[in-house]
């Protein structure tokens, strides 16, 4: 199926020069929709987790079905102040913007083993403040998942020490 065709790029949005991929055409598409499902549950049968973590928002449309494919706990991913009890933060850069991802300190124990997985891969910023949330609580990334990769922002080089698989690439 090519996807590039379900998804809509709207440019200088949300600011002049950057071109952003829109998954919401994708999602409104059922038979695109599953076949995007399929394809990371594929990937993600082999590699062995407990957890799947979702950064919010968009991460979470992927994240949920898939973790309930594979049979495996959810770990919301929040910007900060959402979460209650005890949180642990990592700050990070975006492609527009800075921001701060947040996990309940409890969702990790160690030994847990979980896949990331995000609608998009530009800077990399928000997928390794994830695993280094992940990794400071004491679970290990058994790899990360995602639908879109802008291979020219770099972040499949800063996150060269983990699996990375992306559906759908640009420059
Ligand atoms: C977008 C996207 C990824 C991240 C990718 O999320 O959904 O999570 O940016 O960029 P990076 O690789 O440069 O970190 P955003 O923070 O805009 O949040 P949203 O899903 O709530 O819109």
């Amino acid at each position: 199926m090519d996807l590039k065709d379900k998804i809509q790029v709207y440019e200088d949005f949300p600011k002049d020069g950057i071109s952003f991929k829109d998954i919401n055409s994708l999602i409104l598409n059922p038979r695109a929709f599953q076949y995007v499902i399929d394809e990371m549950t594929k990937v993600a049968k082999a590699l062995d987790a407990n957890l799947v973590a979702i950064p919010e928002a968009r991460g979470y449309i992927f994240g949920t079905p898939l973790a309930y494919l594979i049979g495996a706990g959810l770990v919301p991913v929040r910007k900060p102040g959402k979460l209650p009890g005890e949180v642990s933060s990592v700050a990070y850069d975006l492609e527009y913007g800075s921001n701060i991802v947040e996990i309940q300190k409890n969702a990790i124990k160690p030994g847990d083993r979980a896949i990331v997985v995000d609608d998009l891969l530009a800077t990399g910023g928000t997928l390794m403040a994830t695993t280094r949330l992940i990794e400071k609580l004491g679970g290990e990334i058994a790899g990360i998942i995602t639908l879109i990769e802008l291979t020219e922002l770099g972040g499949r080089d800063l996150l060269k020490d983990y699996f990375v698989h992306s559906i759908v690439t640009y420059p």
